[in-house]
């Protein structure tokens, strides 16, 4: 089959490679029709590259048809159409019965010292093969697979292998009071999403943060009120300016590890970088500083008592924080990956209807083949031709 596979530093490739087998009396395979392009695939493309394997295929956000099943996969049947969670979790461990999926203990990546299992994310994740690919094989397929109705588009559906769980979840753990103000610091697909959701949800002032100005604009056509960080001698100051001078409730970070504006982290990234592969793993993991300048401004602007919620990721373990300013202003702060299936079922009914609340099906704005896949790579990343949620079509 064909396969979108990692080759280095902002270079991904077309591949044939095996086609996938069931392993495991709990796998399936899926034939994929649409898999989306993300955020977190940039972290791989830019700065991961020390985790990932030569010819390791990409991709957590697949959706398709069930082309096979293992002896214990009773849920699902050769011929559904499945939206595949892009964290692969068992369903009855301690962490799924908690709702904490995205920690699962069966497919913990305990070498690793890492949660859950996740598709086509690096050894940090257990080197599962990836869903941007014309199969992909499915563990733990007796669970993960979210059955959806025939009928409407993919992109109906689609989003609940990532975006949309993910974004709910920021918000959710952003706990915006009813009627209150939430500021959201990037507006790439996730941000955008947990504003509209915000939205959806009664935040009655939501802002948006951002540096692209198509993304700008396309926030504030939906009525989120916009600030060009790059436009404004303060971040802080000016969200502080639209929520009473007092800072907004809630502040949730779907920026990440690629912040602008923190030259540290970069001056880290950059060297390992430029390290043989063993040795830039070991500066990564023990050295690893993140660019951390959209989390910094998330923790100044946020009112005292507010809470944080992280939904961008995250990768240095020798992070300087300002814990002065967290335990001063007396905050909450949540992250962690979306806990896929825990927000299946507030979900789905946002998606079923005949109306189309979120605004799902004209969420993406390329459909590409699959093929074409490395040039869409490098465009999302310079983030041309109003490149902001991307759909490979194998
Ligand atoms: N926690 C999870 O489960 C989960 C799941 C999916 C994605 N993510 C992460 O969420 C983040 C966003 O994903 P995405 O697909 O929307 O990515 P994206 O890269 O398209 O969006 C990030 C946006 O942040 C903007 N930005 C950069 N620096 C900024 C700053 N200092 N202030 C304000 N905005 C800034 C960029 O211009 C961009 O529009 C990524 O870090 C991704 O890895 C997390
Ligand atoms: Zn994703
Ligand atoms: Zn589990």
């Amino acid at each position: 089959m064909r396969a979108l596979t990692y080759h280095g530093k902002r270079d991904v490739r077309i591949d044939t490679v095996d086609d996938p087998k069931i392993e495991q009396p709990t796998d399936a395979i899926v034939r994929v029709t649409s898999s989306g392009l993300c955020g977190s695939d940039l972290h791989l493309y830019e700065v991961l590259g020390p985790f990932i394997g030569e010819g390791d295929v990409l991709g957590h956000e697949p959706m398709g048809i069930v082309e096979e099943v293992g002896a214990e996969v009773t849920n699902i049947a050769v011929g559904d159409r499945v939206v595949i969670p892009f964290n692969i979790s068992c369903g009855h461990c301690f962490m799924c019965d908690h709702g904490l999926q995205s920690q699962c203990e069966t497919t913990q990546v305990r070498e690793q010292g890492m949660g859950a299992a996740l598709f086509g994310f690096s050894k940090l994740y257990g080197e599962v093969p990836g869903g941007q690919a014309e199969f992909l094989r499915v563990p733990q397929a007796q669970y993960g697979p979210i059955k959806v109705p025939e009928g409407p588009i993919d992109e109906r559906f689609l989003f609940l292998s990532d975006v949309l769980p993910t974004a709910w979840q920021a918000v959710q753990y952003a706990q915006i009071p009813r009627g209150g103000s939430v500021a959201v610091f990037g507006l790439g697909p996730i941000g955008e999403m947990a504003t509209r959701m915000a939205q959806h949800l009664g935040a009655e002032n939501v802002i948006g943060l951002d540096l692209v100005p198509d993304r700008l604009a396309r926030a504030a056509a939906h009525g989120v009120r916009t600030i060009d960080v790059s436009a404004v001698d303060d971040v802080g100051d000016a969200v502080r300016e639209l929520t009473d001078g007092r800072g907004p409730d809630s502040v949730i970070d779907a920026v990440g590890m690629e912040a602008h504006g923190s030259p540290v982290g970069k001056l880290v990234h950059t060297l390992a970088g430029l390290m043989p592969d063993a040795v830039a793993e070991k500066v990564m993991q023990t050295g690893g500083v993140d660019r951390l300048g959209a989390f910094v401004s998330a923790v100044e602007s946020v009112r005292r008592g507010g809470t944080v919620s992280v939904i961008g990721v995250y990768g240095g373990t020798a992070d300087p924080l300002n814990m002065l300013q967290l335990f001063d202003k007396q905050l909450t702060l949540r992250m962690g990956q979306a806990n896929v299936k825990h927000w299946v079922d507030d979900l789905l009914p946002l998606l079923t209807g005949d109306d189309d609340p979120l605004g799902v099906e004209t969420f993406a704005t390329h459909q590409i083949p699959l093929v074409d896949a490395p040039q869409a790579y490098e465009m999302f990343q310079k983030k041309q031709d109003g490149a902001f949620k991307v759909v490979f079509k194998p």
